[in-house]
């Protein structure tokens, strides 16, 4: 009696088994129209397949996340994730598959430009063959990418290029957005995935601890239905960034690298300045000095702006309040580049160890606070 009830009791708590094989991660931003037909397409192409689909938004303004939510309602297949305060496509899929449970997990854009029609057959593969991960290629026999124009062909063959540098494996199309893994490759790889930027994929195969067994399936690149690409110049940075990542970030973080870098043209700016401020004949040398200063700060403030911090931009008021931190952060760094040179010098007199010391340090904490102060992450 009590065994019947308790195995009941067990029933009732598993419930049917209803468990998806297959969660689609589909990553948007304002993609209000694309929702909807692009659920109509999977579900057509995946007949007697459990599967799920899991949009991942960030907050767009379109009103795709409700929208998602009221197809949710009607269709559990259908989920919704919503980040407020985000933005990132990489991210985005990161945090889909870890809300997921299926043991394979797809990754693809809402914008219908990635064939559903190769899903069932990415599953199969995944299903049947000794492979982690089915990729969705424009760039082998079969592929395409439909009627791009030449630019934009021309711009992402050399970003592929470039990428397969950084991949430890061989692959014709490692900028694709589109494709199905074991859910074990991202669990195994997820904690070193840098997640910036739209390059999932070569995140994960650069990030890899071990061997991906790879495949790759053709399909032609569409055109998008509806809305437009969120593909920007801000995008092709978060990619320079990635790479150089992954090429030099276990020796120096790249961003203090490009900082430094940037502080090195700062001393070539100043330099100049300084010249030309002293052939001035009224001008005396500590006005000249001054003069070049302000110069350098300012050009390396804007130059960081621009390209260190391009992710987090200052514009309008928070210009003018992060220029003026950047000038008093600067102005300290300054006494403690001079405070600490001072002293290697008196302690053993090699004047460019000295000097190198002291700039280390000045631009070490320049970077470090102005990080903090600067451009603190909102
Ligand atoms: N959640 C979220 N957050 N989604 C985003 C974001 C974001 O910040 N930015 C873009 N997306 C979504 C879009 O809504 C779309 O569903 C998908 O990511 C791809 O964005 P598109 O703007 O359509 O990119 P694309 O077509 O230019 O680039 C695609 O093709 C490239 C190859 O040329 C992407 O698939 C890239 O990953 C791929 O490399
Ligand atoms: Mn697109």
């Amino acid at each position: 009696m009590r065994y019947e009830a308790a195995s009941v009791d067990s029933e009732a708590m598993t419930g049917p088994v209803r468990a998806s094989e297959l969660t689609i991660v589909v990553p948007t931003y304002d993609e209000r129209d694309n929702v909807t037909p692009l659920v109509e397409l999977i579900g057509a192409a995946l007949p007697g397949v459990d599967w799920e689909v899991i949009f991942v938004d960030d907050d767009s303004t379109d009103g795709t996340a409700t929208l998602v939510r009221d197809m949710a309602r009607r269709d559990p297949r259908v989920r919704c994730l919503q980040r407020i305060g985000r933005r990132g496509l990489s991210s985005a899929c990161i945090e889909g598959v870890l809300a997921s449970s299926s043991p394979f997990v797809a990754v693809m854009d809402a914008d219908m430009q990635h064939d559903e029609r190769l899903l069932p057959r990415m599953l199969e593969v995944l299903r049947r063959e000794a492979c982690d991960l089915v990729v969705g290629s424009r760039y082998i026999d079969g592929g395409g990418v439909g009627d791009w124009e030449g630019r934009r062909a021309g711009i992402s063959g050399f970003a592929t290029r470039l990428s397969r540098l950084v991949c430890k494996i061989d692959i014709a199309d490692p900028m694709s957005g589109f494709f199905m893994a074991r859910r074990e490759v991202f669990e195994g790889s997820v904690r070193r995935l840098s997640g910036q930027g739209f390059k999932i994929l070569l995140d994960l195969l650069a990030s890899s601890p071990g061997q991906i067994r790879l495949r790759e399936l053709p399909y032609q690149f569409r055109r998008r239905r509806h809305g437009t690409s969120k593909l920007d110049t801000l995008v092709a940075w978060e990619f320079g960034m990635l790479l150089a990542d992954k090429l030099v970030g276990h020796l120096v973080p790249v961003r203090f690298a490009l900082f430094a870098f940037i502080g090195a043209i700062g001393l070539g700016v100043h330099l100049a300045v300084l010249r030309a401020a002293l052939s001035a004949p009224t001008l005396g040398f500590a006005a000249a000095q001054s003069i070049a200063t302000l110069v350098a700060m300012t050009s390396n403030f804007f130059l960081n702006n621009l390209f260190t911090y391009r992710d987090q931009r200052l514009r309008g008021w928070r210009l003018l309040r992060g220029m003026l931190s950047f000038y008093l952060i600067c102005a300290v760094g300054a006494v403690g580049n001079v405070g600490i040179a001072a002293y290697v010098f008196a302690s053993d007199h090699v004047w460019w160890l000295a000097g190198i010391s002291g700039a280390v340090l000045g631009s070490v904490w320049n970077y470090a606070v102005s990080s903090v102060f600067t451009w603190r992450r909102r």
